[in-house]
């Protein structure tokens, strides 16, 4: 895949020494830039705008998403216990399958529970109504898999062939929307809003019938809203259009718009040799710190990267011989020490990290590019490795 970064921005001007290595540095002018902008499609679409926690949970800027959009979603009960102790508004939960044990908790906590097929829906139906009998409000939810293919790569393709995620759009029948609030679609990733209209396109005819029952439709997450040339009037006019012409509250749950290009992941380079080309270790590991580099595939762009001069190969410094970030170009060749760092890692690098190897994890910080504050917001040391083994 190709990298949708747009620049470095204020990163530009940044001095990568002021942090400790590795460290994510967020900048909330650029958080706060993305949240106006889905606070503009929400006040002129009349959709609500949750943030996809799995995308971006840092809630140390849970007070200033709260600022700009409707709440949140979450994934599970630890993200929907994540959203309740930190972050405001309402909270919409979808899980691909409940654990019974963990549903009790989550309809307490939750808006709305999605689930993922009417057999689920009818097999937690004893759950539901104990929730409900002891006064819990929420509701119900339906995932439907669209059966429309848009996705560049399957892996990232909700309606790819034999898909787990959400229920074929054509085995819908009026009885399974007995008892269902909503309906909740999510097809795209990192996408244009063409795509999305091609799949509404496909899904109201199928619809036809069906909507008067319900009160919202979500159309999850993968809208690239907040990229420089995302068509945003063609979105909102569509969600007002949806809203109106089927009396439904539309809902979007972004998660990498609210962070696109918002932060970066500094890190040191450790070593450097020739093995048929200048190679560099660093403390940044692609598997560890930004494994979408080797799960995707991409290659993620390099702050201040050249034209011509000497192109380096640069890994972590785990065991992991696909442990590769990427081939850079550098004026020249950098020396141990020097500090380097990754564009666009705020969201999903941060929430995916891991201690393979008993790699450190990187430090997270928040910076302002307009009062230049810096603050350390988390470090981590040994015992975080050491405690999630036993
Ligand atoms: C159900 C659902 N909603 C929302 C999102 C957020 O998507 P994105 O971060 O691409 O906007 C995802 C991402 O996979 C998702 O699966």
């Amino acid at each position: 895949m190709e990298t949708r970064a747009g620049g470095p921005g204020a990163f530009a001007g940044f001095d990568l020494g002021r942090t400790p290595s590795p460290c994510f540095v967020v900048d909330e002018v650029a958080v706060r830039r993305n949240l106006a902008i889905l606070k503009d499609v929400k006040d002129r679409s009349g959709a609500q705008v949750l943030l996809a926690l799995k995308a971006f949970s840092m809630w140390s800027l849970a007070g200033v998403v709260g600022e700009y959009l409707d709440g949140t979603c979450a994934s599970g009960l630890w993200e929907a216990r994540l959203a309740r102790e930190h972050y405001r508004g309402e909270l919409t939960t979808y899980s691909p399958a409940y654990r019974r044990e963990d549903l009790p908790e989550i309809l307490k906590l939750s808006d709305a529970v999605i689930f993922n097929s009417p057999d689920q829906i009818a097999r937690f139906a004893d759950l539901i109504a104990a929730a409900r009998a002891d006064g819990e409000v929420f509701d119900i939810g339906l995932r439907l898999n669209p059966e429309c293919s848009q996705g560049e790569v399957a892996k990232y393709d909700p309606c790819q062939a034999g898909s787990r995620l959400g229920f074929p759009v054509s085995q819908l029948r009026p009885e399974h929307l007995v008892g269902v609030d909503g309906l909740h679609i999510h097809a795209l990733c990192e996408q244009d809003f063409e795509p999305l209209r091609r799949i509404w396109d496909a899904v109201e005819p199928r619809l036809a019938g069906l909507t008067a029952g319900l009160k919202w439709l979500n159309l999850g997450g993968g809208h690239h809203i907040t990229r420089a040339d995302y068509q945003r009037e063609e979105l909102i006019a569509l969600l007002r259009q949806i809203a109106e012409r089927h009396g439904l509250q539309v809902l979007i749950e972004p998660g990498e718009a609210i962070a696109l290009d918002a932060g970066i992941l500094v890190g040191e380079i450790l070593d450097t040799f020739d093995n048929g080309m200048p190679v560099a270790v660093m403390d940044i590991s692609a598997t560890c710190h930004m494994p979408d580099v080797i799960e995707a595939p991409y290659r993620p762009a390099l702050l201040g990267e050249v034209e011509g001069g000497v192109t380096v190969r640069i890994g972590g410094p785990s065991c992991l011989a696909g442990d590769v970030i990427g081939d850079y170009r550098f004026a020249a060749r950098p020396e141990a020490g020097a500090r380097i760092a990754f564009l666009d890692q705020a969201h999903y690098s941060m929430v995916k990290t891991n201690t393979f190897n008993g790699v450190p994890l990187p430090s997270i910080a928040l910076w302002n590019s307009d009062t230049d504050a810096l603050r350390i917001v988390r470090r981590f040391d040994y015992t975080d490795f050491r405690d999630r083994l036993s």
